[in-house]
């Protein structure tokens, strides 16, 4: 231990989270003992197939939807690629126009960026300063071309909820399929696909406690889809490659606890992040919110430190046992703040000072208290060495 670490405290749940020792115990017989392959036509490939099956029937009933509109995928990063180059390629005959945001994770943005290499057209969508999509952007955005909108629910950096409900109804007023990157929501935010006006949704595991490499789309019924991994014939044609069977029982077992505790989560750690912002403003002057003030995922707490460099700040607090992100990112040298809180309006200071804190299930009062002490210790310190710099 660093000689400033008194406690080692995680305040990045986005990024990823511990499994759930209740997954793991799920899991593990899927290792050794029931170890088949699902294709396999004996009882050790029936068994696991059984198993994947049960999985895909809880993630149905959790999500209101039908067992072969789940697919699983390794993760949320090939959910939403499967969503998005896949709905493109089987759409070419009726047009090449996609609407997304400016603030939607790189799976999106990147296989969006390389669409339009392939020749689709692609709009980026502004944001407000919380990050919040206008649905009447995405209504004026339609073409007579457009064969997808895709926009994300909860924001990985800031938190901000976007209007799915409001944007679903559009897209599906003209007959265009919607997809909603969920990686961050799900499991927090209630979601019905049977009265939610989604066609394609992603989900990832291991941000809900679950194992890392695994997760699903949502496809809903008659939502033209071209796979992007080919070979056998696994989950109806739609994705190749052996089921990682560990992987899907830990992530229908974590969607489960998700969705069984979310009430009491979202009032336990929401009152934790709220005990964080309403301490952190009353001890350290100037500091600012960014991200919809009451719009946003219970658990992210998104904060400029102005006079601070975040990336130092980063530093300090790993220093002292505590693991939180940046919202920027060093490019080409020179400190940027993060795409998201560019087109926030962000651009400077505000921007470069920004720290993502996101709790947690097992984030206690004494984390926050201590983090809250080194904060009030470290942010002073780091504004007067920033301005002593020439
Ligand atoms: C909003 C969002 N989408 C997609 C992903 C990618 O998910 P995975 O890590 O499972 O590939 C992440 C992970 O950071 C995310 O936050």
């Amino acid at each position: 231990m660093h000689a400033a670490q008194k406690r080692q405290v995680y305040l990045d749940y986005s990024a990823t989270t511990p499994v759930d020792q209740r997954v793991l115990d799920a899991m593990l017989p899927y290792f050794r003992e029931t170890f088949g392959n699902p294709s396999s036509a004996h009882r050790y490939g029936k068994a696991a197939q059984q198993a994947v099956e049960a999985a895909r029937q809880t993630l149905a009933r959790l999500l209101h939807c039908r067992e072969s509109e789940i697919v699983f995928t390794s993760g949320g990063t090939e959910s939403d690629n499967l969503a998005i180059r896949g709905v493109a390629h089987a759409s070419r005959d009726k047009g090449n126009h996609i609407i997304t945001s400016q603030v939607e994770h790189a799976a999106v943005l990147k296989t969006c960026r390389l669409l339009e290499k392939e020749g689709f057209a692609v709009t980026y969508l502004p944001v407000d300063s919380h990050g919040r999509v206008d649905p009447d952007l995405v209504a004026g955005a339609i073409r007579k071309e457009t064969i997808l909108i895709s926009i994300i629910h909860g924001n990985n950096e800031v938190g901000t909820i976007n209007p799915i409900q409001e944007i679903g109804a559009i897209a599906r007023q003209h007959g265009i399929p919607f997809h909603t990157d969920a990686v961050q929501s799900f499991g927090k935010v209630p979601l019905n696909l049977e009265e939610m006006p989604i066609d394609l949704l992603s989900l990832s595991s291991h941000k809900i406690y679950g194992p890392k490499g695994v997760g699903a789309l949502f496809i809903r019924r008659g939502t033209p889809i071209q796979p992007i991994l080919t070979g056998g014939g696994h989950e109806m044609g739609k994705r190749a490659g052996t089921h990682n069977v560990p992987g899907i029982v830990g992530l229908a077992r974590a969607a489960e606890i998700m969705i069984t505790e979310m009430a009491s989560e979202r009032r336990e750690i929401g009152a934790l992040r709220d005990y964080f912002w309403e301490q952190l403003r009353k001890r350290i002057d100037n500091v600012v919110l960014n991200g919809h003030p009451e719009n946003r995922l219970y658990h992210n707490l998104n904060v400029s430190f102005p006079g601070c460099d975040g990336e130092a700040l980063l530093m300090a607090l790993d220093m002292f046992g505590i693991a939180v992100s940046t919202g920027s990112a060093c490019q080409s040298g020179s400190v940027e703040p993060s795409h998201v809180l560019k087109a926030m309006g962000l651009e400077n200071d505000r921007g470069t000072s920004a720290l993502r804190f996101t709790l947690g299930r097992y984030t206690t009062r004494e984390d926050i208290d201590y983090t809250l002490e080194v904060l009030e210790q470290v942010v002073p310190q780091q504004r007067q060495a920033q301005r002593k710099r020439p």
